[in-house]
């Protein structure tokens, strides 16, 4: 999501005025260090032409790929910048849902110039689409989808630039969000929602949760509401998707705090400050939020200063079950949660790999304790293991170090809760913005989209963990992003152990100097910033999303609107794919069972005013499009 702008303060400002800035340090012996090796594998060094953007060091024991050919199935798509969606020749693209638009045959009509009323606003399609992985149960096509966050103005379209004024303009704020699950189909007018199918379901910000794993019960998790800290209402801020082999659908909270505010001056003692510090939590008196906490007391910390510490984590939904109760795994870590990407270990092992998006935060594994077996108990799969948090070293290695009571000086349950400090005692490396992970499905590796960070070489995180340039993340004031890759030792995702390249380093090359060029895959024709979404298809390309600065201009001059990028792991070549309407970003994809559809989110299509994709003065929604090829061929 972008900075929600009707904060008075955001996060990273209130970091900024509270932190003082370092010392920068070495900043060209970083680059130099990451970028002067050979990759393992295609990428940012085993890529030819265009060396001389990173010096002649780059040009040793290159391969050139010219007179390859290519894996992708399309001309490269020229940038834009007009408000609508472009895909290459040879493809279509269609609105498959929008915001507002109905589950059930009860929700009200969408009006086009005030949205959904607050009565039924948790029977339609959620606002704000991300993440999202379809499922299919029997002959049935599901659907499900995160719905991340609200933009007041076109949510609450009749009140005073979107500000709440009641109980009732929360509680429709609360439900446009979370998790949305809906049957679709294909018929001749293409795909749609099955309306009133048995497994459409909203889950939002007051549906019934449980809270499993080490902080399940804990005192800091104990509310007046719930006195035994296991059963807590709503997901939050729901980003990235992830899914289990077991047919289950993962959602993550990240920007969770927004919510939290306070009424009056809150009495907290040293742990709820310490932990709202580093969360970003805002224990000041104020209204310029989303304002829950003026109309509904639970997201009031000076009344209930335990509920932020109920948010936060990975949530595990069974889409085939709609009665079912989702549940909030605390062992896989409390923190601003992107996606989460699985991978199995040889011996069945369960592997999640997770980012933490914030400028200077980390990224984390979890390790089951027990195996996965088709068919099986799978109860026990993401409440018993160890989470890890990445250590990256110059030398291209690196290594999961494990969050441990014994090697943090924390329980268990401070570990799940407050897994930002126990990685920081442990040395992890400070990120530029991890958001979504993939793990590629044709080789034995993870990828990790780390979308910029204005801040690094500028100041530290807001756990005080200094951020000089360091070998992933080489750029001070890296306002383009890279992606990082990792293979595991011995190709085991249960190792300990993975040595590490960067598979792209966006840029401009026709602006910039020196390494804000962009690496060597990185041309006039495919450039963009801020990597952001990212799933591999089942061939093994990756498809890369952007959330960045859209505007066109000085340094990102040429890369038009936020756009879908396909990668080739191998050869490290990218091209453009797919472009937003103008202010949107483009999140979320996966596929129909088939693999003939192609499903895209477009993001907060409004922000520069638009009206797509209604258009005629319409307010602006955010909507999944369905991608096919004109041929009806394969799409991956
Ligand atoms: Fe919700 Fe980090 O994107
Ligand atoms: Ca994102
Ligand atoms: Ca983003």
């Amino acid at each position: 999501m972008k900075d929600i702008q009707q904060h008075a303060i955001s996060p990273d400002d209130w970091d900024e005025m509270n932190f003082p800035r370092p010392e920068v340090q070495g900043f060209d012996a970083v680059v130099e260090e990451a970028i002067s090796r050979r990759g393992f594998m295609g990428g940012v060094l085993a890529f030819g032409s265009g060396a001389a953007v990173m010096g002649t060091s780059m040009l040793k024991g290159t391969t050139a790929i010219a007179g390859q050919s290519d894996r992708f199935a399309f001309e490269q798509l020229p940038v834009q910048t007009d408000n609508t969606v472009h895909v290459p020749e040879g493809y279509t693209w269609d609105v498959l849902v929008r915001w507002g638009d109905p589950l059930f045959s009860d929700a009200p009509a969408f009006d086009p110039a005030t949205g959904v009323p607050t009565a039924g606003s948790d029977r339609v399609f959620g606002e704000n689409t991300d993440g999202m992985e379809l499922f299919k149960v029997g002959n049935h096509e599901l659907l499900v989808v995160n719905s991340e966050y609200v933009n007041p103005k076109l949510n609450l379209a009749e009140t005073e630039d979107g500000m709440p004024t009641s109980a009732e303009d929360v509680l429709r704020l609360q439900n446009f969000q979370g998790v949305s699950v809906m049957e679709i189909t294909e018929g001749e007018n293409g795909w749609e929602v099955v309306v009133d199918s048995p497994f459409n379901r909203r889950i939002h910000h007051n549906t019934p949760m449980v809270i499993d794993g080490p902080a399940a019960g804990h005192d800091l998790l104990k509310t007046e509401a719930d006195p035994s800290g296991t059963q807590s209402l709503g997901t939050f801020n729901n980003c990235g998707s992830g899914r289990t082999p077991w047919g289950t659908y993962l959602t993550c909270e990240e920007n969770f705090n927004g919510y939290f505010g306070t009424t009056e001056e809150p009495a907290l003692d040293d742990v709820h400050v310490a932990g709202f510090s580093r969360y970003g939590v805002n224990m000041e008196v104020d209204t310029n939020r989303y304002n829950y906490h003026g109309f509904d007391p639970r997201f009031d910390i000076s009344k209930n200063p335990n509920e932020p510490h109920r948010a936060g984590y990975i949530v595990e939904i069974d889409p085939a079950n709609p009665d079912s109760t989702p549940v909030k795994h605390t062992a896989l870590g409390r923190f601003k949660h992107e996606n989460a990407a699985y991978a199995l270990a040889p011996d069945g092992r369960v592997v999640v790999y997770m980012g933490d998006d914030e400028r200077g935060e980390f990224m984390y594994k979890w390790l089951s304790r027990d195996k996965y077996v088709p068919g099986g108990d799978t109860s026990t799969l993401l409440s018993e293991g160890q989470l890890h948090v990445a250590r990256f070293n110059a030398d291209m290695s690196g290594e999961w170090v494990a969050l441990t009571p014994s090697a943090t000086g924390m329980s268990e349950a401070e570990i799940a809760i407050f897994s930002r400090m126990a990685a920081s005692e442990l040395g992890a490396t400070t990120m530029d913005r991890p958001e979504w992970i993939a793990v590629n499905p044709t080789a034995v590796e993870g990828y990790c989209c780390l979308t910029n960070n204005r801040n690094r070489g500028v100041k530290p995180n807001a756990g005080g963990d200094p951020t000089p340039a360091n070998g992933p993340n080489p750029r001070e004031v890296n306002n383009y992003g890279q992606i990082v890759r990792w293979r595991p030792s011995g190709d085991n995702h249960a190792s300990n152990t993975f040595e590490w390249d960067l598979y792209v380093m966006a840029g401009n090359p026709t602006n910039q100097e020196g390494p804000y060029q962009g690496s060597a895959n990185i041309n006039a024709g495919n450039m963009f910033n801020s990597p952001d979404g990212m799933q591999f298809d089942t061939t093994g390309i990756m498809w890369i999303q952007t959330d960045g600065n859209d505007s066109n201009e000085d340094e990102f001059e040429g890369m038009g609107n936020n756009q879908m990028l396909a990668g080739d792991p191998v050869t490290g070549e990218i091209r453009r794919f797919l472009t937003g309407p103008t202010g949107s970003e483009v999140t979320g994809l996966t596929w129909s069972s088939d693999r003939r559809t192609m499903f895209v989110g477009i993001q907060h299509p409004g922000d520069d005013g638009g009206d797509w994709p209604d258009h005629g003065g319409s307010l602006a929604r955010s909507a999944i499009i369905a991608v096919k090829r004109v041929d009806g061929a394969l799409v991956g």
